[in-house]
């Protein structure tokens, strides 16, 4: 099977494993190295204000961009007018553009992956840069007046390049499950549900309890217990074992917040908020049902 081979190939490409601690040191660094408007630009950057990956919405623009260019340069190949290259030309330079962004926002997702997905996600990472310097140089070309032969040969071996890549993207979503909603097949009990003794609350503390096989953080604060889903929406981290930060709990895998009340997602690299769950004491026992006004889809 096509899937298993890439997959075996790229198990054996023992050398993407140094250039990944490099790069996930770069790219971690240079967002530590700005302090607290880092974390807000890495935020923006992961799509948390979109409430959804950034990254897949962008690239879709120089794939795009460059069907169309493979497109018109064929016809320019079979008439020799002017306006079907010039054609190519603009939407060459469109993609390199949000290639550009794509390229961000992509290895910016990719410094938070792990093993399968890391080596993966570096090859498709890898894959899209030499993408973007082969456009480049037949942009370059194209804009000196050189020769148009080469420019298009350039392309075409882009194109080729960038569906490889973009089947490597795909294979991290649909096999690997990276940046898949985490809650998006677990239960979530929308009648009240017996989940904890209201004796093992203390104040102030975060608390894993079960709803069936759902695990639900309850926090109390005064007389008000607060639940909320106790998966991390990104990548499945237990929030219960995260950090209190005021109203917010700070997951212990990649640092994403979220609202210990609203379950709203405040930082990322999660770009979905948690389940909001509405609490209730009955008989000493704490339960909880889906709230109608939580953020999170499931
Ligand atoms: S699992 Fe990645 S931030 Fe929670």
């Amino acid at each position: 099977m096509l899937s298993h081979a890439i997959n075996r190939f790229i198990d054996r490409q023992r050398w993407l494993e140094p250039v990944a601690d490099f790069l996930q040191k770069a790219v971690g660094g240079f967002y530590k190295l700005l302090g607290a408007p880092g974390h807000g630009l890495k935020t923006f950057i992961h799509g948390t204000w979109l409430g959804h990956p950034l990254h897949p919405v962008i690239t879709d623009i120089p794939l795009g961009a460059w069907t169309l260019a493979v497109l018109f340069d064929i016809i320019y190949l079979f008439n020799q007018r002017q306006g079907w290259s010039s054609a190519a030309d603009v939407t060459i330079l469109i993609g390199i553009v949000a290639a550009l962004g794509a390229a961000v926002t992509g290895y910016t997702d990719w410094n938070e992956t792990v093993d399968r997905e890391r080596r993966v996600g570096i090859a498709h990472g890898l894959i899209n840069t030499v993408v973007l310097v082969v456009y480049l140089v037949s942009w370059l070309i194209r804009l000196t007046g050189g020769s148009r032969g080469l420019a298009i040969v350039l392309a075409f071996i882009g194109y080729a390049l960038v569906i490889c890549a973009a089947y490597l993207g795909g294979e991290m979503v649909f096999s690997i499950g990276t940046g898949v909603n985490h809650h998006a097949w677990q239960p979530v009990p929308e009648k009240f549900t017996k989940v904890l003794l209201e004796g093992r609350m203390t104040e102030g503390m975060l608390v894993k309890a079960m709803a069936g096989d759902t695990p639900i953080l309850l926090f109390k604060k005064g007389d008000t217990v607060c639940a909320i889903s106790e998966t991390c929406s990104h990548a499945g981290g237990p929030l219960s074992e995260g950090e209190l930060l005021g109203n917010l709990v700070q997951c212990p895998w990649h640092a994403s917040r979220f609202d210990i009340c609203t379950g709203q997602v405040r930082g990322g690299p999660a770009t979905i908020s948690q389940v909001r769950y509405e609490t209730r004491i009955q008989n000493g026992q704490i339960e909880v049902r889906r709230s109608e006004d939580t953020l999170q889809p499931n």
